[in-house]
């Protein structure tokens, strides 16, 4: 039974494995995009044009922008002041800089 639990567990274990390796999602990849295409208005999560709207877990919450599809969205589509990065970027750039947003607000580490 203990064995069977054993494999059961390291099954699980590498599916999950190489389900994160397959979502590849790319945090580091992600802070590099959004240096060069984000940081000129969004520098340390700030916002330079609509100053309220920064990139911090509060502002996110409060404009329903704090999870990966809503930043995905805004990114690719653009919105007011915001120009769309869907035709500079690719969908997996963009997912990535959306990871790596949503992580340094979630952590606070903007
Ligand atoms: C971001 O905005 C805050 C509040 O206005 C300011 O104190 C901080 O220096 C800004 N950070 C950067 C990197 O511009």
């Amino acid at each position: 039974m203990k064995s069977l639990l054993f494999l059961v567990s390291s099954f699980l274990v590498v599916c999950f494995t190489n389900f994160s390796i397959a979502l590849a999602i790319d945090l580091e990849q992600g802070q590099a995009l959004f240096s060069q295409n984000c940081a000129a208005c969004h520098l340390g999560g700030n916002n330079t044009i609509v100053p309220e709207k920064t990139l911090k877990i509060e502002a996110l919450e409060a404009n329903s922008k704090a999870d990966i599809q809503a930043i995905v969205t805004q990114v690719t589509q653009g919105n007011g002041a915001m120009p769309a990065f869907g035709g500079r970027l690719s969908d997996d750039e963009i997912k990535d800089i959306a990871a790596y947003v949503l992580d340094q607000a979630k952590s606070n580490s903007w």
